[in-house]
């Protein structure tokens, strides 16, 4: 009898503690969607500026590589629950990420094969060709942004 009373205390608690420990695994994952994009975006501008002022693409190749790495998994980082305007949640991912997954799926395929031809163009130390790698890369990040992130 007191092993029952005891069960069912702990079934209140974990009723109770299931929702709030499922809110902060969802804070968590936007915390570290953001800090991941923070950092591509950093390493993206670092990259774009050597584009600018000509200088030897060699130099970003580490960069570049360290933003592949960030894509690798960065379609998995949008639960269902984390869009814009979900409670407690500080986030630009808009609903149409999951009201359109398969499109914003598509955007986030396209980045792989701009990076490996951005950090190819890099390592070859041509510029010509690094620039206009950089300008191509740069369009895929908006290709995703402007449907699927807000301002
Ligand atoms: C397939 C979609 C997609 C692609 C491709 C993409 N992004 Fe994003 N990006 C997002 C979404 C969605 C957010 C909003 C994340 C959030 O607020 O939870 C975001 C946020 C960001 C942020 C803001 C991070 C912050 O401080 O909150 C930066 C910077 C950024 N992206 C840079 C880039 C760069 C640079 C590229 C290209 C190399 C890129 N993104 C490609 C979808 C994408």
């Amino acid at each position: 009898m007191k092993l029952w009373i005891a069960g069912l205390g702990l079934m209140a608690l974990m009723g109770t503690a299931a929702p709030v420990l499922a809110q902060t695994n969802l804070g968590a994952v936007v915390t570290e969607r953001r800090e991941g994009f923070k950092a591509a975006g950093d390493n993206m501008t670092a990259v774009a500026a050597v584009a600018r002022a000509g200088g030897d693409p060699r130099g970003t190749v580490e960069r570049i590589t360290a933003i592949q790495a960030w894509f690798a998994t960065a379609g998995t980082r949008f639960p269902a629950g984390t869009q814009q305007g979900a409670a407690g949640l500080d986030t630009r991912a808009l609903p149409a990420i999951w009201t359109d997954r398969a499109g914003f799926d598509a955007a986030m395929t396209a980045m792989g094969p701009r990076l490996v031809a951005l950090r190819e163009a890099a390592a070859s130390g041509n510029v010509a060709n690094f620039q206009a790698a950089v300008q191509a890369t740069g369009a895929a990040c908006g290709d995703c942004h402007r449907p699927y992130r807000a301002r």
